[in-house]
């Protein structure tokens, strides 16, 4: 069974087909980034009209890629939230053209079910259960998944996500947005001990997590010093390392809570090199296996809605989903079961 995949929830535009049999055939990638990045952030409306441009041209790519026709695709896969509602609809509306053209299946997905998934799509893959440390521009979230469709959330933050305390510090420290890759980089410069920033909520007792105090920490460190780029450096690696530190000690007591021996890591700030280096470690310490998408499945892209489309079609009825000529959107949407969240 092929599946297309369609990714439009933010500031990308992700297209995918993925062959139940024999994987992801091909996959393109269209990033806003730099139409956004002169505004210091994303701007919805462009985002939509941007959609609007790429994505036909994207799924036909795609399809030439794999020399494949319109008539071979047996099901169609698309964020369905939670996401920008403009951004979703311009994906939702396509795929329920073509499903409905084609008289074909559209799955409505969860944005964050294809990340934490997208670890299935390389090798070695980890095997159900394991936990999964979400963490991306919009959500920082800890869960158990037992299979698919059965997620349960074990602790998320409390306020700022971890992508978006990457992107207000590097604001802060003058690099563009998004600044999560460009912190790291400039990371690399910085001496280790110099600065010292709180962990923020690392002995809380429980999975839950809590950054904005950590930028405010970055503000109140950067008007005390006189600039230059040692310094900044200097303050980005601080940065970095508190944030490390709690994901990982935070990812390290789920496991042992839940008695799970795998953890996927999945969302943006999963490129980041530092923080896959200490998880590998300190997972490997306690016996336990650290897994992460390729790095370019681990921003968003339309493999893992392809993949989660996949995936769901092959488990029973029930968690299909399949939406059924409407294209429904779901700007905020919870994963946990019924949609509530569930606290421990
Ligand atoms: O998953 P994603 O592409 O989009 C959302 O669904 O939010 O994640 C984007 C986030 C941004 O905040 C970006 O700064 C962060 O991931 N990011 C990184 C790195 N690469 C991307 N954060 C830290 N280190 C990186 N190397
Ligand atoms: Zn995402």
């Amino acid at each position: 069974m092929i599946i297309l995949g369609i990714e439009t929830s933010c500031d990308e535009t992700g297209i995918a087909l993925y062959d139940t049999d024999s994987g992801l055939l091909n996959h393109a990638l269209y990033s806003q980034i730099d139409m956004h990045s002169e505004y210091g952030g994303v701007v919805p409306e462009l985002a939509s009209r941007d959609h609007i441009r790429r994505i036909l041209p994207l799924i036909e790519q795609v399809l030439s890629k794999a020399q494949l026709a319109l008539g071979d695709i047996n099901a169609i896969a698309c964020t369905q939230g939670p996401g920008l509602a403009g951004a979703l609809l311009v994906g939702a509306s396509v795929a329920a053209a073509l499903g409905y053209a084609l008289n074909i299946p559209v799955l409505g997905i969860h944005h964050l079910e294809g990340h934490l998934l997208s670890p299935l799509l390389s090798t070695p893959a980890p095997q159900f259960p394991f936990i999964a440390l979400l963490v991306s521009g919009g959500h920082t979230q800890l869960m158990q998944v037992n299979g698919v469709g059965q997620y349960r959330l074990l602790g998320e933050t409390l306020d700022d996500a971890a992508g978006e305390a990457f992107d207000k510090t590097a604001k802060l420290l003058g690099l563009g947005y998004p600044g999560g890759a460009a912190l790291s980089e400039l990371a690399r410069q910085g001496r280790p001990g110099k600065f010292k920033l709180p962990c923020p909520m690392i002995d809380s007792g429980d999975l839950n997590f809590s950054f904005s105090g950590l930028k405010t920490a970055v503000l109140t460190l950067i008007n005390k010093q006189h600039m230059n780029p040692q310094t900044s450096a200097d303050i980005a690696l601080a940065f970095q390392e508190a944030i490390v530190t709690v994901l990982t000690e935070k990812s390290l007591a789920a496991l042992s809570h839940t008695n799970l021996n795998q953890l996927v890591v999945a969302g943006g700030v999963g490129a980041n090199q530092r923080l896959r280096r200490h998880l590998t470690r300190k997972t490997a310490s306690i016996g336990a296996t650290a897994f992460y998408p390729q790095l370019e499945f681990c921003t968003d892209n339309g493999a893992m809605i392809a993949l989660a489309g996949a995936m769901r079609l092959q488990t029973n009825d029930k968690i299909r989903q399949a939406t059924a000529g409407s294209f429904t959107v779901r700007a905020r949407w919870s994963l946990s079961p019924g949609g509530v969240n569930t606290k421990r």
